[in-house]
């Protein structure tokens, strides 16, 4: 059986006080009720520390939104994975499509940076997913699988033993287009079954997390389709009572 995990993609919002805030919130409410899955936060940078301190003995994972491609040097503006641990982090998402389109990242930068994750022991939640154009010229699957061949390619489909997918069709992100049950469902499929191909164990452990406009109101329906084990949650992530709402619909 796999556990399910819903996380939150803060992006860059949030103050410091609303970001204390809303982190006790999640906390409290979890000391009190506990979680069915897991849960996580993958917070700004600057936030990492204070969500340290709010989330010290908390089930609750902290999480970062990107991670360097390199271990340590000359490289201005990255924060490597070995400092991220240094502050707790246990997740690291890689290869958002944000990241992808507005700052050129490549499947091969994406694949080092996935790479540096996984040698030091952060897991990387790797996302994937096509645009409206590519989906409607019919390379949905194509894209997804060049996006996850650059991956094993660097680190072999083993790797994904300490990983997470996350499948976000672009058009779908912060839209509040929804990808139906059955369209999120078909590439779900796709990605287990590809990786099945290569090693069943590892496909059948392998989580994968639909992402693209999740709801307190679609939550339930998205989360009980087979092959999606839970949801990487951007917008909805921002507000303790959704985003709480989403992780109890697991
Ligand atoms: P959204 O973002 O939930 O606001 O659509 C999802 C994501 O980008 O991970």
């Amino acid at each position: 059986m796999r556990r399910s995990i819903v996380i939150g993609n803060w992006k860059m919002n949030g103050t410091l006080e609303s970001s204390r805030d809303l982190l006790q919130k999640l906390r409290n409410r979890v000391d009190r009720e506990g979680s069915r899955g897991e849960i996580g936060v993958c917070v700004p940078y600057v936030f990492i520390p204070e969500a340290r301190e709010i989330l010290n003995r908390s089930p609750i994972l902290l999480g970062s939104q990107n991670v360097a491609d390199q271990s340590s040097g000359a490289y201005t503006g990255e924060i490597s994975a070995r400092m991220l641990q240094e502050f707790d982090c246990r997740l690291a998402i890689v290869g958002h499509s944000e990241r992808r389109l507005l700052y050129g990242e490549s499947n091969e930068l994406v694949a080092a940076r996935f790479r540096q994750a996984i040698d030091s022991g952060l897991v990387p939640v790797l996302c994937v997913g096509e645009t409206l154009e590519q989906r409607e010229r019919g390379e949905t699957f194509d894209t997804v699988l060049a996006q996850l061949n650059a991956v094993f390619a660097r680190s072999g489909v083993q790797s994904l033993l300490n990983a997470i997918i996350a499948y976000e069709p672009v058009w779908a992100i912060g839209t509040g287009k929804t990808a139906t049950g059955e369209q999120a469902r078909e590439v779900h499929a796709f990605i287990r079954n590809k990786i099945a191909g290569i090693d069943e164990a590892v496909a059948e452990g392998l989580r994968i997390l639909y992402g693209g406009s999740v709801k307190p109101d679609n939550a339930r329906d998205l989360f009980s389709m087979p092959d999606i084990d839970g949801g990487l949650i951007g917008g909805a992530s921002l507000d303790a009572e959704s985003f709480l709402t989403i992780c109890y619909s697991v």
